[in-house]
């Protein structure tokens, strides 16, 4: 028995090894959703999440990554420390400035990638079939949540994306960082003021403490659609904002957390999961039914 037993917390450690790490990390879903796509995709592994601050976040990954683990997702408030963590980036990492999934590579480097855009176009084009090309996009704040996503809308030739923060000067400076790549501009929010968007992004963090930014109820085109980065289990205060101001489709991000996760398992497994029983999943546990 006791040999048995021995064998089998072997064969168990041969499982290869994944995590998140964040702060707070207790809610994550991100252990549930890998373990669904590694059930779907016959993969054995391990994914758990562990609770690590900022300070501890170096010391952490260095010890994960030496024991044998194979890829790490990084959530609030690690972002920025594992973009500076990584060995190595992707271009997207590099121009998001922020890394949301690290992996092991043949050589033991670790390399640093960002899936949030990515995860979030996905959403948009394939699980709403909306269309981006041609689209009027506006983008509430500009901190790292922003920073990651201009890129891949970029890439969907949208018509223009505007950029409105609080702090005037972050929304022109991120805007500028961008500019060869499309038609790109910042401004604070009274600037908004008779302009018209077929999609409103909410990237700033006020959602998450129930909190908008001032916002004129003409900002929405006729159809157009509001997204919230942030998602909860009730409707975000962006999201009810939507709904007051008749958008064809008012949104959160539970299907950008796990389109950004699919791509960060086949980053690691080679292999694309199913997203859509997923998301029905997760918005079934939530008991809401999202338009
Ligand atoms: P993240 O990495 O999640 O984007 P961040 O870098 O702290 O977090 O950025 C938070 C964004 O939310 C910023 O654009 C911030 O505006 P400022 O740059 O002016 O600080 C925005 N934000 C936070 N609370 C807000 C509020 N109550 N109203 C409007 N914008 C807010």
């Amino acid at each position: 028995m006791g040999s048995l037993a021995g064998k089998k917390s072997i064969l168990m450690n041969l499982k290869d090894r994944y995590a998140v790490f964040g702060q707070p990390i207790a809610h994550s879903k991100s252990p549930l959703i890998h373990q669904i796509f590694a059930q779907q995709t016959g993969q054995s592994l391990d994914y758990e999440a562990h609770e690590v601050s900022a300070e501890l976040f170096s010391s952490a990954a260095e010890t994960f990554f030496a024991e044998g683990g194979k890829g790490l997702n990084c959530t609030v408030p690690l972002k920025e420390l594992a973009w500076a963590f990584a060995d190595c980036k992707t271009e997207r990492a590099r121009l998001g400035k922020a890394v949301n999934t690290l992996s092991v590579q043949a050589d033991g480097s670790v390399l640093g990638d960002n899936t949030d855009g990515c995860g979030l176009v996905r959403d948009l084009l394939i699980n709403h079939a909306l269309m981006l090309t041609g689209a009027r996009i506006l983008i509430l704040g500009a901190g790292g949540a922003s920073r990651g996503i201009i890129a891949p809308l970029l890439e969907q030739s949208p018509r223009s994306i505007v950029i409105a923060n609080r702090t005037v000067s972050k929304a022109i400076d991120l805007a500028g960082e961008f500019q060869d790549r499309g038609a790109i501009a910042g401004c604070g929010f009274n600037a908004l003021n008779h302009s018209q968007f077929d999609l409103i992004l909410n990237a700033t963090s006020a959602s998450l403490s129930g909190r908008l930014p001032p916002l004129e109820a003409g900002l929405l085109a006729e159809n157009g659609v509001c997204y919230d980065l942030a998602y909860g289990d009730a409707p975000t205060a962006f999201v009810r904002w939507g709904r007051e101001n008749h958008a064809f489709k008012s949104l959160d991000g539970l299907g950008m957390l796990v389109e950004q996760a699919a791509e960060a398992f086949y980053i690691w497994r080679g292999v694309h999961p199913e997203t859509r029983p997923v998301i029905e999943l997760l918005n079934f546990q939530r008991g809401e039914n999202q338009p």
